[in-house]
């Protein structure tokens, strides 16, 4: 990664997007050749800011969301890295709900995300979340005195039903430590594009079968409400240090 940007994209969910973005930044519609894509875009830290939120205003499920628009809309508008924000279920009892954990590797059990920018092509992922991105934020984290766990391998199902317990069971010994239905194909496309890519996950709710019998939707919303401003401060701060 460059050592210091001005072009920062963020991937995000709404809420976040109104506590940061919330002075003079301009809705702007980004054609693609793969869709128009609605991009917030202002200036913070001296350094151009491009907001998506990935879910779109209507709220697409993740097996509908148009990934390689948003990406490629980054693309275009010249990002030299990403951040991104991500709702995930507790696998591994390392972690609990309300906690920030950095994501590092993944695990893909999607079924019907599409093509990548180039079909056919051989993408390098052993290493698919930048360090450097991943530095900033944990420094960025230090300085507000917010707890971030700086590690995690992510499972990506297709959704968007949750899991079931076996199936809990069978990602724990897998190896993965959180589950979630978006980095899929959204890491992968960045990768493709060459753009350095971070994520702060936000641990929502325990997978199934951990702890409780059941879970839903709203835990995962009412937790990334609660989160939301802690999360803006978070990202504000890691802006300056990128
Ligand atoms: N499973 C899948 N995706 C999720 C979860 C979950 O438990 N929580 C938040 N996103």
């Amino acid at each position: 990664m460059k050592s210091k940007l001005s072009k920062i994209g963020i991937v995000g969910g709404s809420g976040v997007d109104k506590l940061i973005f919330s002075q003079g930044f301009d809705t702007k519609e980004i054609n693609t050749k793969y869709g128009n894509v609605s991009v917030e875009q202002g200036k913070l830290e001296g350094k151009d800011v491009f907001f998506l939120n990935r879910h779109t205003k209507g709220y697409l499920s993740p097996s509908h969301i148009n990934y390689r628009a948003n990406l490629a809309a980054l693309h275009n508008k010249g990002a030299e890295a990403i951040i991104a924000t991500a709702a995930v279920g507790a696998i591994s009892k390392k972690f609990k709900p309300g906690d920030f954990v950095l994501l590092t590797d993944f695990i893909d059990f999607t079924k019907a995300r599409g093509e990548g920018f180039t079909p056919g092509s051989f993408i390098d992922l052993s290493e698919p979340y930048d360090p450097d991105l991943r530095h900033n934020i944990l420094k960025a984290a230090k300085q507000l005195k917010i707890k971030v766990n700086s590690q995690a391998t992510y499972v990506c199902t297709e959704g968007s039903r949750f899991e079931t317990k076996a199936e809990i069971k069978m990602f724990a010994k897998l190896g993965a430590d959180v589950v979630g239905m978006t980095q899929i194909p959204e890491v992968v496309l960045a990768a493709e594009a060459g753009i350095p890519y971070a994520v702060i996950a936000i641990v929502t709710n325990y997978a199934a079968g951990i702890y409780k019998e059941k879970i839903s939707s709203k835990e995962v919303f009412d937790m990334m409400k609660d989160k939301a401003t802690t999360l803006s401060s978070l990202l504000l701060q890691t802006i300056k240090n990128c």
